[in-house]
């Protein structure tokens, strides 16, 4: 057979043929045996970031009323939930993660009234609300705080940790967004440390006070009342504290969450935030960070624990972490180990961005003009064909790249301007630290959404609070609207896929061609059912030989219009994704 007869060129007409890309669901869930299925796993969320998203009243800050005027944007996206970063009261330190009351709306974001009509208008389109609640720390602002640092005596002092300077200095703790990296902050007022893991303007609540935990339910019923399905609870997993703080050894805040990880009552608090709070409405939560092995994870969501519906590990996050690319191995390993330690028993999330990591595609794919719409497209496949909720990043539907700051003027994240002043009296190099924080800063992710070819993107009529990436004459929301190629476009297809197919929900995930240099497979199984995924993560044509492909049926998706087979071989060009049904 010559080269020729053996490839058969799959061009548009025949995936016509074989019924591609807007096909019919080929199974419900009735359909199929599927233990423990919820409406949370079935999700997709879309996870908006209110100050970039859209402004409508000329301050330069994306609101609510912006998210109002884009609900049919986002319904159009085929997505069942959205997740908003805090819009609450807040001095803005760490852009709304330090709150500074729980129960109110932060005027540049609009009003309570505002946040009714977008919750309604979210419902009215069948998408639920997940609701990030930041409660390892307020801000310093909260009156709480207020109150607890006036006196050793106030009542609300143990609200917070305080450590009183006639004990002498306290045991260091390494605070992450600290200049000096020092969590612990002297206050003359009372002559006392209180403590705080991220900036001092975050002062970390007291959870072993049962008034505080109670606080934090009474809030969360408050918000489920309004109707919020879910709740996001940031950086959780450091609530519990060993309040003697005792001597850690040297060296440890190399791995944080190994030493704050977990804290000792961990899980009876959240079995009381389920019993109070979460068994009492249809609503999930999901927890920012799994402490440090699988069994820590498994401890906070499997269903026989009555504690947390969901979490996200970091460990997706941390390959790439470095000036120094990644390899498909390592991101591979990563995603597999994880699914095996989940096959039976627990439910995860599955995720490449979000608003303190880089762009998904200038980070796991390629944002040259050349290969950003094929790699953004199949990034979005991988989120989309894994098993998890998956977590799509405002933007990312677009394929919206890193800005690459290069001075350290143009950072707003407190977490890039006081790492550099750390970084410079440390004396590290700094041309380094720049080229790293330039790929790696948490503001990439955080320019204003593009939304079309005007000023500003059309974001804002104002002065945007973080530039506007220059890209967006090209990569905007209007343009590839219209564009059916467009990464817009195909990422709608791709949430349709999953919502139509409940075998890239629930279904078994089987990692095939495991040390193959340059594509990602794997195989998708629920009942019958069989979905062959395919993914090339190289710009270069990559072959690929697996048995698997002799009973292909039919192409499911493709970012590509066609896709070179073979009996048992396939050449897939830069970036290409391809989704197959299997006989
Ligand atoms: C979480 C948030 C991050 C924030 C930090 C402190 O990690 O995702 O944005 O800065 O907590 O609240």
């Amino acid at each position: 057979m010559t080269m020729i007869r053996k490839y058969l060129i799959i061009s548009a007409a025949f995936l016509v043929l074989f019924g591609c890309q807007d096909q019919a669901p080929t199974e419900s869930v009735s359909s199929v045996d599927v233990v423990d299925a919820k409406w949370w796993k079935e999700g997709i969320i879309y996870q908006i970031y209110p100050r970039s998203f859209k402004d409508t009243d000329g301050d330069g800050v994306g609101d609510l009323r912006g998210v109002i005027e884009e609900l049919d944007y986002i319904k159009s996206l085929g997505v069942t939930m959205v997740w908003m970063n805090p819009f609450f009261q807040s001095p803005n330190v760490d852009n709304g993660y330090d709150v500074s009351d729980y129960r109110a709306i932060q005027p540049e974001f609009g009003t309570m009234a505002d946040f009714d009509e977008m919750l309604k208008g979210l419902h009215d389109r069948g998408i639920g609300f997940v609701l990030d609640v930041v409660v390892n720390h307020s801000s310093n602002q909260h009156e709480w705080f207020k109150q607890s640092r006036s006196s050793r005596d106030n009542p609300y002092r143990d609200y917070y940790h305080w450590w009183n300077a006639d004990k002498g200095k306290p045991n260091y703790r390494y605070s992450l967004f600290d200049e000096k990296g020092d969590a612990w902050k002297y206050d003359s007022l009372s002559d006392a440390y209180y403590l705080h893991y991220f900036a001092q303007e975050q002062p970390d609540l007291n959870w072993e006070n049962p008034k505080v935990r109670q606080e934090v339910y009474d809030i969360m019923k408050f918000w489920a009342e309004k109707g919020v399905d879910g709740f996001r609870l940031d950086a959780f997993q450091y609530v519990s504290k060993d309040t003697t703080f005792p001597l850690l050894p040297e060296g440890f805040e190399k791995d944080v969450i190994k030493y704050y990880g977990m804290g000792p009552n961990l899980h009876q608090y959240l079995r009381e935030m389920y019993d109070e709070v979460l068994s009492q409405y249809d609503v999930f939560a999901v927890s920012e960070g799994v402490g440090s092995t699988f069994q820590d994870a498994h401890d906070l969501v499997d269903a026989d624990r009555n504690e947390l519906q969901l979490a996200y590990h970091f460990q997706g996050m941390d390959v790439g972490n470095s000036l120094n690319s990644y390899t498909l191995d390592e991101f591979r390993n990563v995603y597999t180990k994880w699914d095996s330690a989940f096959a039976e028993k627990g439910w995860l999330s599955i995720f490449l961005a979000n608003h303190d990591v880089p762009r998904m595609v200038s980070k796991f794919g390629n944002d040259s003009p050349e290969f950003r719409a094929a790699s953004s497209k199949m990034l979005n496949t991988f989120i989309l064909s894994m098993r998890g909720t998956p977590y799509c990043y405002f933007g990312d539907e677009l394929g919206m790249t890193n800005i690459y700051f290069k001075s350290i003027d143009q950072y707003q994240d407190i977490a890039a301007i006081n790492g550099y002043k750390k970084a410079m009296s440390e004396g590290q190099d700094m041309d380094v630290y720049l080229e790293t924080l330039s790929l790696l800063s948490r503001d990439n992710g955080r320019t204003p959404m593009q939304w079309n070819g005007s000023d500003h993107a059309g974001f804002t009529q104002g002065t945007p609070w973080l530039p506007v990436n220059e890209n967006y004459t090209d990569i905007n929301q209007e343009k590839e609207d219209k564009d059916p190629l467009s990464v817009l476009n195909f990422f709608r297809k791709m949430t349709r896929l999953r919502n139509e197919n409940p075998v890239l929900v629930y279904g078994d995930y089987k990692l095939l061609a495991e040390t193959h240099p340059t594509v990602y497979a794997y195989t998708r199984t629920l009942g019958d059912v069989q979905m062959l995924v395919l993914l090339n993560f190289s710009e270069t044509n990559s072959k690929l030989q697996l048995p698997e492909l002799e009973s292909v049926a039919k192409i499911v998706i493709n970012n590509y219009d066609d896709v070179l087979i073979g009996d048992d071989s396939i050449q897939l060009q830069p970036y290409q994704a391809v989704i197959f049904e299997i006989k």
